[in-house]
């Protein structure tokens, strides 16, 4: 499989042809799952560190885990409830149907971002290997540089972070130079780094819209927020509205009403045949 392959026209910025909003989603102050959305994020801020994020890419990147299809991987997500979600409580591959779906939606001719919706928290899989939700959902922050504003509950759950009181990881640029690059920044450990490492490990056949849409889709303080825009270069500029467009469907397609799983599957297995066939290492 050749993967890289460049989709050179980002999409327009538009609203999501799927139905408006009425709900009003990431709510980090109200709200009935509030108290177990916190808890998730202050074990995050306080462990997540640069020693930490590098044990987990070596533990995880040689993809060494289970041979599974994206399919068995998907099934499995249905033991999975996403504890740092403050919009949804039921099983996770409804969610990955329900993006897709409103993807394919509005964009008819581009099945491999079809794919991409479907595929784009697959590696939430981590949590079935054994791993705490802190270092697998939510959403991600740099490490080894100052944290900064929009990061969701930033002022109260970082003074246990031994990296906060470090003076190579406390400053704005900490341990990076200028404009960098996104693909040169460690970020925080979960679901986006792996998937992406998982995606570029089997040789997924898609753009490379494809890579890092899932890659950075979690990165809301900068692709919600404008934070970190220090450490981004030109390409990262380029990629921002396709990470924008997946976010639209990643965030508003979340409804009670769930989708007819098995009606929709010979149509995704069809792209999995086409992209990224067969038993895959994970
Ligand atoms: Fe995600
Ligand atoms: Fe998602």
């Amino acid at each position: 499989m050749s993967s890289q392959r460049v989709e050179s026209k980002p999409p327009e910025e538009r609203p999501p042809s799927t139905a408006e909003p009425q709900h009003q989603y990431r709510n980090y102050t109200e709200g009935k799952l509030l108290e177990r959305v916190y808890n998730t994020y202050r074990l995050m801020h306080t462990h997540q560190t640069v020693d930490f994020v590098r044990k987990k890419c070596a533990q995880y990147g040689p993809c060494s885990q289970r041979r599974m299809s994206v399919m068995e991987v998907l099934a499995l997500l249905d033991e999975l409830v996403d504890e740092s979600d403050p919009d949804v409580d039921f099983p996770n591959s409804f969610h990955a149907y329900q993006t897709a779906e409103g993807i394919r939606k509005a964009h008819p001719d581009k099945d491999w971002f079809h794919l991409v919706g479907l595929l784009h928290d697959l590696g939430k899989v981590l949590v079935l290997f054994g791993e705490p939700q802190w270092a697998v959902v939510g959403d991600t922050f740099p490490v080894g540089c100052k944290v900064q504003k929009s990061v969701v509950f930033g002022d109260s759950t970082f003074h246990d972070n031994p990296d906060s009181k470090d003076p190579r990881y406390s400053t704005e640029y900490g341990m990076y130079q200028p404009h960098c690059g996104l693909e040169n920044v460690l970020m925080s450990w979960g679901h986006d780094e792996y998937m992406y490492r998982v995606m570029k490990f089997n040789g997924f056949a898609l753009p490379k819209e494809a890579f890092y849409m899932v890659r950075f889709h979690s990165f809301y303080p900068w692709h919600a927020h404008g934070d970190y825009l220090h450490l981004c270069n030109e390409e990262d500029l380029r990629m921002l509205p396709w990470v924008r467009e997946l976010n639209k469907f990643d965030l508003y397609t979340k409804q009670e009403e769930l989708p007819d799983v098995q009606q929709l599957r010979s149509y995704y297995q069809g792209l999995i045949d086409k992209y990224c066939p067969g038993e895959l290492c994970w």
